[in-house]
Protein backbone atom coordinates (compact mmCIF):
# COMPACT_ATOMS: atom_id res chain seq x y z
CA UNK A 1 0.00 0.00 0.00
CA UNK A 2 1.17 3.26 -0.59
CA UNK A 3 1.14 5.83 1.71
CA UNK A 4 -0.77 8.72 0.78
CA UNK A 5 0.06 12.11 0.48
CA UNK A 6 -1.65 14.85 2.39
CA UNK A 7 -2.81 18.03 0.79
CA UNK A 8 -4.18 21.24 2.86
CA UNK A 9 -5.77 23.74 1.04
CA UNK A 10 -7.39 27.20 2.30
CA UNK A 11 -10.00 28.97 1.08
CA UNK A 12 -11.46 25.80 -0.01
CA UNK A 13 -14.90 26.08 -1.18
CA UNK A 14 -13.92 29.85 -2.28
CA UNK A 15 -13.27 29.88 -6.09
CA UNK A 16 -10.08 28.65 -6.82
CA UNK A 17 -10.29 26.36 -4.31
CA UNK A 18 -13.16 24.94 -6.02
CA UNK A 19 -11.26 24.65 -9.22
CA UNK A 20 -8.51 22.94 -7.46
CA UNK A 21 -9.21 19.85 -5.18
CA UNK A 22 -10.84 18.10 -7.68
CA UNK A 23 -8.26 17.67 -9.63
CA UNK A 24 -6.09 17.43 -6.62
CA UNK A 25 -8.13 14.41 -5.57
CA UNK A 26 -8.80 13.11 -9.20
CA UNK A 27 -5.07 11.60 -9.32
CA UNK A 28 -4.00 14.20 -12.37
CA UNK A 29 -1.38 15.71 -10.12
CA UNK A 30 0.39 12.69 -8.42
CA UNK A 31 -0.51 10.33 -10.29
CA UNK A 32 -2.86 7.43 -11.03
CA UNK A 33 -1.34 5.01 -8.05
CA UNK A 34 -0.66 7.67 -5.46
CA UNK A 35 -3.43 8.46 -2.79
CA UNK A 36 -4.33 11.82 -1.60
CA UNK A 37 -6.09 13.23 1.39
CA UNK A 38 -7.22 16.88 1.33
CA UNK A 39 -7.50 18.90 4.56
CA UNK A 40 -10.04 21.42 3.14
CA UNK A 41 -9.76 24.19 5.31
CA UNK A 42 -12.10 27.13 5.69
CA UNK A 43 -13.44 30.56 7.39
CA UNK A 44 -15.98 28.76 10.47
CA UNK A 45 -18.80 30.58 8.16
CA UNK A 46 -17.97 28.99 5.00
CA UNK A 47 -17.83 25.69 6.73
CA UNK A 48 -21.12 24.77 5.75
CA UNK A 49 -20.03 25.50 1.81
CA UNK A 50 -17.35 23.58 2.13
CA UNK A 51 -19.76 20.19 3.72
CA UNK A 52 -21.63 20.81 0.58
CA UNK A 53 -18.04 20.51 -1.67
CA UNK A 54 -17.36 17.30 0.61
CA UNK A 55 -20.22 15.90 -0.46
CA UNK A 56 -19.54 16.54 -4.16
CA UNK A 57 -16.14 14.86 -4.34
CA UNK A 58 -17.54 11.76 -2.57
CA UNK A 59 -19.96 11.95 -5.49
CA UNK A 60 -17.04 11.92 -8.02
CA UNK A 61 -15.90 8.49 -6.41
CA UNK A 62 -12.21 9.42 -7.24
CA UNK A 63 -10.01 5.74 -6.74
CA UNK A 64 -7.09 7.72 -5.45
CA UNK A 65 -9.14 10.31 -2.77
CA UNK A 66 -8.01 8.21 0.44
CA UNK A 67 -10.13 10.89 3.03
CA UNK A 68 -10.98 14.66 3.38
CA UNK A 69 -10.22 16.16 6.83
CA UNK A 70 -12.21 19.45 7.30
CA UNK A 71 -11.08 22.18 9.61
CA UNK A 72 -12.15 25.96 10.26
CA UNK A 73 -9.52 28.42 10.32
CA UNK A 74 -9.62 28.99 14.52
CA UNK A 75 -8.19 25.33 14.27
CA UNK A 76 -5.13 25.65 11.83
CA UNK A 77 -2.99 23.06 13.35
CA UNK A 78 -5.22 20.42 12.45
CA UNK A 79 -5.98 22.03 9.39
CA UNK A 80 -2.38 21.00 8.45
CA UNK A 81 -1.42 18.39 10.73
CA UNK A 82 0.97 15.70 8.54
CA UNK A 83 0.62 17.96 5.45
CA UNK A 84 2.98 17.59 2.91
CA UNK A 85 1.71 19.97 0.55
CA UNK A 86 -0.54 23.11 0.86
CA UNK A 87 -2.14 25.46 -1.13
CA UNK A 88 -2.81 29.14 0.87
CA UNK A 89 -5.36 29.82 -1.38
CA UNK A 90 -7.64 31.53 1.53
CA UNK A 91 -7.73 35.10 1.68
CA UNK A 92 -9.76 38.20 -0.62
CA UNK A 93 -9.82 38.51 -4.01
CA UNK A 94 -9.25 42.44 -5.25
CA UNK A 95 -12.25 44.49 -6.96
CA UNK A 96 -11.77 46.25 -9.66
CA UNK A 97 -9.66 49.64 -9.45
CA UNK A 98 -7.50 47.95 -6.80
CA UNK A 99 -4.22 47.10 -6.99
CA UNK A 100 -2.87 43.96 -5.55
CA UNK A 101 -1.40 45.62 -3.20
CA UNK A 102 -3.92 47.18 -1.18
CA UNK A 103 -5.26 43.93 0.20
CA UNK A 104 -1.88 43.61 2.02
CA UNK A 105 -3.18 45.31 5.34
CA UNK A 106 -6.39 43.24 4.96
CA UNK A 107 -4.67 39.60 3.91
CA UNK A 108 -1.15 39.90 5.58
CA UNK A 109 -2.07 39.35 9.01
CA UNK A 110 -3.78 35.90 8.10
CA UNK A 111 -0.03 35.04 6.87
CA UNK A 112 1.25 35.03 10.53
CA UNK A 113 -0.89 32.20 12.30
CA UNK A 114 -0.75 30.58 9.21
CA UNK A 115 2.94 29.92 9.11
CA UNK A 116 2.94 29.30 12.79
CA UNK A 117 0.88 26.78 12.70
CA UNK A 118 2.46 25.34 9.43
CA UNK A 119 5.73 24.54 11.36
CA UNK A 120 3.94 23.39 14.16
CA UNK A 121 1.89 21.06 12.23
CA UNK A 122 2.62 20.24 9.25
CA UNK A 123 5.14 17.68 7.94
CA UNK A 124 8.62 18.65 8.44
CA UNK A 125 9.60 18.60 4.38
CA UNK A 126 6.07 20.36 3.62
CA UNK A 127 5.88 22.44 0.56
CA UNK A 128 3.63 25.52 0.60
CA UNK A 129 2.41 27.29 -2.60
CA UNK A 130 0.60 30.95 -1.78
CA UNK A 131 -1.60 31.49 -3.97
CA UNK A 132 -3.70 34.34 -1.64
CA UNK A 133 -2.82 38.27 -2.48
CA UNK A 134 0.08 39.50 -2.62
CA UNK A 135 1.49 36.57 -2.66
CA UNK A 136 5.09 37.37 -2.78
CA UNK A 137 4.69 39.24 0.66
CA UNK A 138 2.11 37.15 2.03
CA UNK A 139 4.79 33.67 1.55
CA UNK A 140 7.21 36.03 3.13
CA UNK A 141 5.17 36.68 6.05
CA UNK A 142 3.75 32.86 6.62
CA UNK A 143 7.94 31.97 6.11
CA UNK A 144 9.22 34.55 8.72
CA UNK A 145 6.95 32.71 11.02
CA UNK A 146 8.03 29.07 10.46
CA UNK A 147 11.73 29.27 10.21
CA UNK A 148 11.98 25.34 10.76
CA UNK A 149 10.61 24.86 7.40
CA UNK A 150 13.28 24.86 4.89
CA UNK A 151 13.29 28.22 3.06
CA UNK A 152 13.36 26.47 -0.15
CA UNK A 153 10.14 24.75 0.34
CA UNK A 154 8.08 27.94 0.18
CA UNK A 155 6.53 29.19 -3.29
CA UNK A 156 4.45 32.11 -4.38
CA UNK A 157 2.42 32.27 -7.40
CA UNK A 158 3.73 33.60 -10.66
CA UNK A 159 2.90 30.16 -12.76
CA UNK A 160 0.15 32.09 -13.71
CA UNK A 161 1.67 35.31 -15.46
CA UNK A 162 4.28 32.74 -17.05
CA UNK A 163 1.10 31.11 -18.56
CA UNK A 164 -0.35 34.26 -19.78
CA UNK A 165 3.00 35.10 -20.95
CA UNK A 166 3.27 31.74 -23.04
CA UNK A 167 -0.41 31.97 -24.65
CA UNK A 168 0.32 35.63 -25.39
CA UNK A 169 3.91 34.36 -27.36
CA UNK A 170 1.97 31.58 -28.80
CA UNK A 171 -0.79 33.61 -30.43
CA UNK A 172 1.21 36.25 -31.67
CA UNK A 173 3.75 34.18 -33.05
CA UNK A 174 0.93 31.84 -34.79
CA UNK A 175 2.46 28.85 -32.91
CA UNK A 176 1.31 26.20 -30.46
CA UNK A 177 2.05 26.66 -27.02
CA UNK A 178 4.23 23.92 -26.97
CA UNK A 179 6.46 25.57 -28.97
CA UNK A 180 7.03 28.51 -26.37
CA UNK A 181 9.35 28.11 -23.36
CA UNK A 182 11.42 29.46 -21.52
CA UNK A 183 9.52 32.45 -20.55
CA UNK A 184 10.70 33.60 -16.85
CA UNK A 185 8.49 35.75 -14.83
CA UNK A 186 11.01 37.95 -12.82
CA UNK A 187 10.13 40.09 -9.57
CA UNK A 188 6.66 40.60 -8.14
CA UNK A 189 3.29 39.16 -9.25
CA UNK A 190 1.77 42.73 -9.56
CA UNK A 191 1.99 45.21 -12.42
CA UNK A 192 5.49 45.78 -11.90
CA UNK A 193 6.21 41.86 -12.66
CA UNK A 194 8.51 41.45 -15.66
CA UNK A 195 7.88 39.03 -18.13
CA UNK A 196 10.87 37.93 -19.89
CA UNK A 197 10.67 37.73 -23.90
CA UNK A 198 14.08 38.33 -24.15
CA UNK A 199 15.10 34.74 -22.71
CA UNK A 200 12.30 33.12 -24.20
CA UNK A 201 12.08 30.53 -27.06
CA UNK A 202 9.86 30.05 -30.09
CA UNK A 203 10.86 26.45 -31.46
CA UNK A 204 14.20 26.90 -29.89
CA UNK A 205 14.82 29.89 -31.26
CA UNK A 206 15.33 33.40 -29.39
CA UNK A 207 11.27 34.56 -29.59
CA UNK A 208 12.62 38.08 -30.33
CA UNK A 209 13.86 36.33 -33.82
CA UNK A 210 10.58 35.21 -34.55
CA UNK A 211 8.16 38.16 -33.09
CA UNK A 212 10.49 41.26 -34.20
CA UNK A 213 8.24 43.87 -32.92
CA UNK A 214 10.01 45.16 -30.63
CA UNK A 215 7.95 47.68 -29.59
CA UNK A 216 4.97 45.17 -29.59
CA UNK A 217 6.81 43.27 -26.94
CA UNK A 218 8.08 46.02 -24.82
CA UNK A 219 4.84 47.22 -24.81
CA UNK A 220 1.42 45.67 -25.74
CA UNK A 221 2.89 42.36 -24.44
CA UNK A 222 4.61 43.02 -21.17
CA UNK A 223 1.23 45.42 -20.27
CA UNK A 224 -0.85 42.84 -21.37
CA UNK A 225 0.74 40.19 -18.69
CA UNK A 226 1.08 42.61 -16.04
CA UNK A 227 -2.46 43.85 -16.14
CA UNK A 228 -4.41 40.30 -17.43
CA UNK A 229 -5.60 40.22 -13.55
CA UNK A 230 -7.35 43.14 -13.77
CA UNK A 231 -8.47 42.78 -16.95
CA UNK A 232 -10.14 39.33 -16.08
CA UNK A 233 -11.65 40.81 -13.39
CA UNK A 234 -13.00 44.34 -14.92
CA UNK A 235 -14.85 41.36 -17.58
CA UNK A 236 -15.97 38.48 -15.17
CA UNK A 237 -16.35 40.77 -12.59
CA UNK A 238 -14.68 38.17 -10.23
CA UNK A 239 -10.72 37.22 -10.26
CA UNK A 240 -9.64 35.02 -12.24
CA UNK A 241 -10.32 31.22 -10.89
CA UNK A 242 -10.11 28.24 -12.88
CA UNK A 243 -6.63 29.81 -14.39
CA UNK A 244 -5.19 30.25 -10.84
CA UNK A 245 -5.86 27.12 -9.84
CA UNK A 246 -4.53 25.31 -12.86
CA UNK A 247 -1.25 27.70 -12.27
CA UNK A 248 -1.31 26.65 -8.70
CA UNK A 249 -1.37 22.81 -9.81
CA UNK A 250 1.25 23.37 -12.21
CA UNK A 251 3.12 24.97 -9.72
CA UNK A 252 3.55 21.70 -7.81
CA UNK A 253 3.43 19.73 -10.88
CA UNK A 254 6.58 22.06 -11.35
CA UNK A 255 8.17 21.27 -8.36
CA UNK A 256 7.67 17.70 -8.09
CA UNK A 257 8.18 16.41 -11.86
CA UNK A 258 11.91 17.11 -13.65
CA UNK A 259 11.71 20.36 -15.86
CA UNK A 260 12.23 19.56 -19.81
CA UNK A 261 16.04 20.88 -21.23
CA UNK A 262 15.67 24.14 -22.41
CA UNK A 263 12.98 25.76 -20.16
CA UNK A 264 11.95 26.96 -16.79
CA UNK A 265 9.39 26.85 -14.63
CA UNK A 266 8.30 30.48 -12.98
CA UNK A 267 7.74 30.79 -9.29
CA UNK A 268 8.99 32.97 -6.52
CA UNK A 269 11.28 32.11 -4.30
CA UNK A 270 13.21 33.68 -1.24
CA UNK A 271 16.26 35.29 -2.27
CA UNK A 272 19.99 34.92 -0.59
CA UNK A 273 21.42 37.93 -2.43
CA UNK A 274 23.56 35.75 -4.83
CA UNK A 275 21.94 35.60 -8.21
CA UNK A 276 20.52 38.50 -10.55
CA UNK A 277 21.66 41.58 -8.36
CA UNK A 278 18.49 41.20 -5.80
CA UNK A 279 19.01 41.33 -2.49
CA UNK A 280 18.37 38.66 -0.58
CA UNK A 281 15.17 38.57 2.01
CA UNK A 282 12.26 39.33 -0.46
CA UNK A 283 9.94 36.30 -2.45
CA UNK A 284 10.59 36.89 -6.38
CA UNK A 285 9.98 35.39 -9.57
CA UNK A 286 12.73 33.71 -11.22
CA UNK A 287 13.43 31.06 -13.37
CA UNK A 288 13.82 27.69 -11.62
CA UNK A 289 14.52 24.18 -12.78
CA UNK A 290 13.70 20.91 -10.79
CA UNK A 291 14.70 17.77 -11.51
CA UNK A 292 11.61 16.44 -9.64
CA UNK A 293 13.06 16.67 -6.37
CA UNK A 294 15.15 19.90 -5.74
CA UNK A 295 14.81 22.81 -7.79
CA UNK A 296 17.86 25.54 -8.26
CA UNK A 297 17.99 29.06 -9.88
CA UNK A 298 18.32 28.70 -13.56
CA UNK A 299 22.02 30.89 -14.16
CA UNK A 300 23.00 32.34 -17.41
CA UNK A 301 19.88 34.52 -18.49
CA UNK A 302 20.48 37.31 -20.01
CA UNK A 303 19.79 40.68 -18.66
CA UNK A 304 19.89 43.73 -20.90
CA UNK A 305 19.17 47.61 -19.88
CA UNK A 306 15.77 47.39 -20.09
CA UNK A 307 15.30 44.20 -18.80
CA UNK A 308 17.27 45.50 -15.93
CA UNK A 309 15.34 48.14 -15.41
CA UNK A 310 12.29 46.28 -15.42
CA UNK A 311 13.29 43.98 -12.60
CA UNK A 312 15.07 46.53 -10.43
CA UNK A 313 11.46 48.59 -10.68
CA UNK A 314 9.80 45.34 -9.31
CA UNK A 315 12.23 44.38 -6.63
CA UNK A 316 11.86 47.93 -5.39
CA UNK A 317 8.21 47.51 -4.78
CA UNK A 318 8.74 44.09 -3.34
CA UNK A 319 11.71 45.76 -0.31
CA UNK A 320 8.57 48.43 -0.19
CA UNK A 321 5.80 45.88 0.34
CA UNK A 322 8.18 44.33 3.10
CA UNK A 323 8.39 47.38 4.63
CA UNK A 324 4.91 47.95 4.74
CA UNK A 325 4.32 44.94 6.60
CA UNK A 326 7.09 44.87 8.65
CA UNK A 327 4.98 45.15 11.88
CA UNK A 328 3.91 41.23 10.73
CA UNK A 329 7.89 39.84 10.41
CA UNK A 330 9.47 38.37 13.35
P1 LIG B 1 -12.81 33.63 -3.02
O1 LIG B 1 -13.32 34.78 -2.22
O2 LIG B 1 -13.67 33.02 -4.05
O3 LIG B 1 -12.36 32.45 -2.05
C1 LIG B 1 -11.55 32.69 -0.96
C2 LIG B 1 -11.98 31.73 0.11
O4 LIG B 1 -11.07 31.88 1.19
C3 LIG B 1 -13.38 32.00 0.66
O5 LIG B 1 -14.15 30.80 0.59
C4 LIG B 1 -13.16 32.44 2.09
O6 LIG B 1 -14.17 31.98 2.98
C5 LIG B 1 -11.82 31.80 2.38
N1 LIG B 1 -11.02 32.48 3.41
C6 LIG B 1 -10.88 33.80 3.63
N2 LIG B 1 -10.05 34.02 4.66
C7 LIG B 1 -9.65 32.79 5.08
C8 LIG B 1 -8.79 32.35 6.10
N3 LIG B 1 -8.20 33.23 6.94
N4 LIG B 1 -8.59 31.03 6.26
C9 LIG B 1 -9.20 30.14 5.45
N5 LIG B 1 -10.05 30.50 4.46
C10 LIG B 1 -10.25 31.81 4.28
O7 LIG B 1 -11.41 34.12 -3.63
P2 LIG B 1 -10.56 33.41 -4.77
O8 LIG B 1 -11.01 33.93 -6.10
O9 LIG B 1 -10.51 31.97 -4.54
O10 LIG B 1 -9.12 34.08 -4.51
C11 LIG B 1 -8.39 33.76 -3.36
C12 LIG B 1 -7.09 34.56 -3.33
O11 LIG B 1 -6.25 34.17 -4.43
C13 LIG B 1 -7.26 36.07 -3.46
O12 LIG B 1 -6.35 36.71 -2.57
C14 LIG B 1 -6.87 36.36 -4.89
O13 LIG B 1 -6.44 37.67 -5.08
C15 LIG B 1 -5.74 35.37 -5.04
N6 LIG B 1 -5.33 35.05 -6.42
C16 LIG B 1 -4.00 34.95 -6.67
C17 LIG B 1 -3.57 34.63 -7.95
C18 LIG B 1 -2.10 34.53 -8.26
O14 LIG B 1 -1.75 34.41 -9.45
N7 LIG B 1 -1.20 34.55 -7.31
C19 LIG B 1 -4.50 34.40 -8.97
C20 LIG B 1 -5.86 34.51 -8.67
C21 LIG B 1 -6.27 34.86 -7.39
C1 LIG C 1 -4.62 37.35 -11.15
O1 LIG C 1 -3.51 37.65 -11.59
O2 LIG C 1 -5.56 37.01 -11.91
C2 LIG C 1 -4.85 37.35 -9.67
O3 LIG C 1 -3.72 37.81 -8.98
C3 LIG C 1 -6.09 38.06 -9.27
C4 LIG C 1 -5.94 39.56 -9.38
O4 LIG C 1 -6.26 40.26 -8.42
O5 LIG C 1 -5.52 40.04 -10.44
Amino acid sequence: MTAPIHVAVTGAAGQIGYAAIFRLASGEIFGPDQPVVLHLIELPQAMGALDGVHMELDDCAFPTLAGVVKSDSDHLEDGFAGCHWVLLVGSIPRKAGMERADLIRINGPIFTQTGKAIQAAADKNVRVVVVGNPCNTNCLIAMSHAPNVPRENWFAMTRLDQNRAVAQLANKAGVAIKDVGNVAIWGNHSATQFPDFLNAKINGKAATSVITDSAWLKSDFVSTVQQRGAAVIKARGASSAASAANAALDTVKGVIRPTPAGTCVSAAVYTDGSQYGIPEGIVCGLPLSSDGKTWKVLPGYEIDDYSRGMIDASVKELLQERDTVKDLLP
